[in-house]
């Protein structure tokens, strides 16, 4: 039986609508005959583009961020619904440039996680350990802490759609890949804390990606770990050429 499994590009605040366009254009043949599932996590303004770009294709559109109200007085900020609307189909929730840049806290993604949930959207939370976090040992107990944070008095039943990103913030933009060892471990971490929020059956079929300065020549090795179901790809997923060639190292697993 081949596994499940996912890659997930982040543009960040990279693509024009039109660019959004020409890239979808150029992605759509090179992944057509893939069992991988690919997901683009587009700027706000490329989505209703991008969605219509991707309709005859197997890629899947998505937005990076949102607000945790349904609708409100909350200048310059987004609702799910309206992601939904533009044609979002997930959402990536608690990216670690979110959480340290614009001051995101694990209150603040729990909530969002509870929005998307309740207006449809599947969510992708992103969860991992800075550097100082990751040389004084505490990996496990942080991501405990946020997996917990986020996922607590949720019911059950309504995660079924729950995607987790583990992306170590040490990982992420700085070329420094986690081995796949290293990765594993957490991973594997992460399915045990998911274990207790959810059940074990459950915590087994939520997919957990891997993100952090992911290239074609590592995604292999990464997603042939038991516990890593796919990539979560900034940097590299930019350019269709390199994104591609990641999704074809994922084939035939
Ligand atoms: P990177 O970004 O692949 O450029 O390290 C990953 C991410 O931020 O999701």
């Amino acid at each position: 039986m081949t596994r499940e499994i996912f890659v997930v590009g982040n543009w960040k605040m990279y693509k024009t609508a039109q660019q959004a366009v020409d890239y979808i254009e150029l992605l759509t043949p090179k992944v057509a005959g893939s069992q991988a599932h690919v997901f683009l996590a587009v700027p706000f303004t490329s989505i209703t583009s991008a969605t219509a770009a991707a309709k005859q294709s197997k890629i899947v559109i998505g937005a990076q961020n949102m607000n945790d109200a349904h609708e409100g007085a909350f200048t310059g900020e987004i609702a799910a619904i309206m992601l939904k609307e533009a044609g979002a189909e997930f959402v990536l929730l608690g990216h670690s440039e979110r959480r340290h840049l614009f001051g995101e806290t694990n209150e603040m993604i729990h909530r969002k996680v509870v929005r998307a949930l309740q207006d449809d959207l599947r969510p992708i939370l992103c969860v991992g350990e800075s550097l100082v976090e990751h040389q004084d040992g505490r990996t496990q107990e942080v991501l405990e802490h946020q997996l917990k944070a986020a996922l607590s008095n949720i019911p059950k039943t309504q995660l079924n759609s729950l995607i987790v990103a583990y992306e170590p913030v040490w990982a992420i933009g700085t070329g420094k890949t986690a081995t796949p060892a290293i990765a594993q471990e957490a991973h594997a971490f992460c399915r045990s804390c998911l274990e207790k929020l959810l059940t074990k059956a459950k915590a087994a079929k939520v997919p957990i990606l891997y993100g952090g300065s992911v290239k074609p020549e590592h995604a292999r090795e990464l997603v042939s770990q038991n516990d890593i179901n796919g990539v979560l790809v900034g940097g590299a997923s930019l350019n269709p050429e390199t994104l591609a060639a990641i999704v074809r190292q994922c084939e035939g697993l």
